[in-house]
């Protein structure tokens, strides 16, 4: 008997500890739409980032309508650190950031906004910082300490045959464990295919690499492409529709509206296809410093309805010939998006018939830019448009 009961108890307490590392999970209910917010990288990079920036961008948040327009968190990227104690704890740059990062963050949360931070899985980030490596529960009890909402966790500096999966997980766990909600972003630039197995690992996910101030270059990693563009990043979400809804988002990476490369024009196909893949919309402009059409872009509540619509589809390529590219987003209550993207150099006339890309008659249309009605799917749909240019519809019965 007292043989059964020892082993009996020992099985028991390997059960538990089996069971109980299963227990930390992701926080649920967060990024139940694609997160909306800023981030420092596109704009300022490494060496523009401290205290006055940031606080100004979150005036600038809350003063130029993009807080009203859904826009959240304030994140910042890579460079804020400079080191660790003898403890283990992260040192934050105390030129940069003065008066700490706590400090920062209850700015930010005093203007009704979130904030969030970068680190990254490695020994080091990629701008050759202190990363979290061997530190996950320090720094995410750091991070909760600190009020944070959001955490961006890169991938470079990696060890060797280091398992991206089991690293995010390790970072998820110490996150649950450090009890404040936090939005997980996992930036591994889609190398070990997160959108097979992040879902309950973060909210977020790269799904290829960097943007670049770019239109339409397409960069390359060991003949892979990679991305680098608009186009280019754009290219590589193809057939990632299916991984994608509410609180587990695949991330073409943020926006470059506003940074003076992109015309108007395709800053608006930007904009509009990025929320056709109910993409995260994280602003990367300088937003004390924004002109109007910039300003208009990015808080049209039209497009931004697409994106954050609670059924939570990502929109998929319909159909791509003579360089007019067709986009579908199924919408909440059975309204659809159809995004008109012409990708060549010149003006087309459209003559769409709704049959032929599988849309049925007795459709209402919607211009959403032009913010007006534009007839019914009863019959075919005339338009002219312009090079680099989308149209995006709004069909309801
Ligand atoms: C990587 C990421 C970028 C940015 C930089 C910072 O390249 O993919 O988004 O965070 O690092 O160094």
């Amino acid at each position: 008997m007292r043989q059964f009961c020892i082993q009996t108890a020992m099985l028991l307490c390997v059960a538990v500890v089996t069971i109980l590392p299963g227990r930390a999970q992701k926080f649920d209910n967060l990024a139940q739409t694609p997160p909306m917010g800023w981030n420092s990288w596109n704009k300022f990079a490494c060496d523009g980032i401290n205290e006055k920036v940031i606080r100004e961008v979150a005036d600038a948040m809350a003063a130029s309508g993009m807080q009203q327009a859904g826009y959240q968190y304030i994140v910042i990227d890579d460079c804020w650190q400079i080191g660790r104690d003898s403890a283990g704890n992260i040192i934050t740059d105390p030129v940069k950031f003065p008066n700490g990062i706590k400090a920062l963050a209850d700015y930010i949360h005093s203007k009704g906004l979130k904030f969030g931070i970068y680190t990254c899985a490695g020994t080091k980030t990629c701008a050759g910082r202190p990363a979290s490596l061997g530190y996950e529960y320090e720094d995410a009890r750091q991070y909760a300490a600190w009020g944070v909402d959001y955490l961006k966790e890169d991938w470079c500096n990696t060890l060797q045959g280091q398992n991206a999966e089991a690293s995010y997980t390790l970072m998820r766990d110490a996150l649950y464990k450090a009890g404040r909600p936090i939005v997980f972003s996992l930036c591994e630039w889609g190398s070990n295919k997160p959108s097979l197995w992040a879902k309950d690992i973060g909210h977020l996910w790269r799904s290829c690499g960097d943007i670049g101030n770019s239109w339409s270059y397409m960069a390359t990693d060991n003949g892979n492409a990679y991305g680098g563009s608009v186009l280019g990043n754009l290219d590589l979400q193809r057939g990632l529709e299916k991984y994608a809804g509410p609180g587990h988002w695949n991330d073409p990476d943020m926006l470059e509206i506003g940074n003076g490369v992109l015309t108007t024009e395709e800053e608006r196909s930007h904009f509009s296809l990025w929320c056709m893949l109910a993409a995260p919309l994280l602003a990367g402009n300088d937003l004390r410093a924004m002109s109007v059409e910039t300003r208009a872009i990015l808080t049209n509540k039209n497009i931004i309805a697409l994106d954050q619509d609670p059924l939570g589809r990502q929109g998929y390529e319909e159909s791509y010939e003579q360089e007019l590219e067709v986009f579908v987003k199924p919408l909440q209550g059975g309204d659809t998006a159809v995004c008109l993207f012409n990708r060549g150099d010149q003006e087309k006339k459209l003559n769409l018939d709704w049959r032929k890309h599988h849309i049925a008659s007795g459709h209402a249309i919607r211009d959403l830019w032009k913010n007006e009605t534009a007839g019914t799917t009863d019959m075919p749909f005339r338009a002219t448009i312009g090079r680099h240019q989308v149209i995006v519809l709004r069909l309801s019965r």
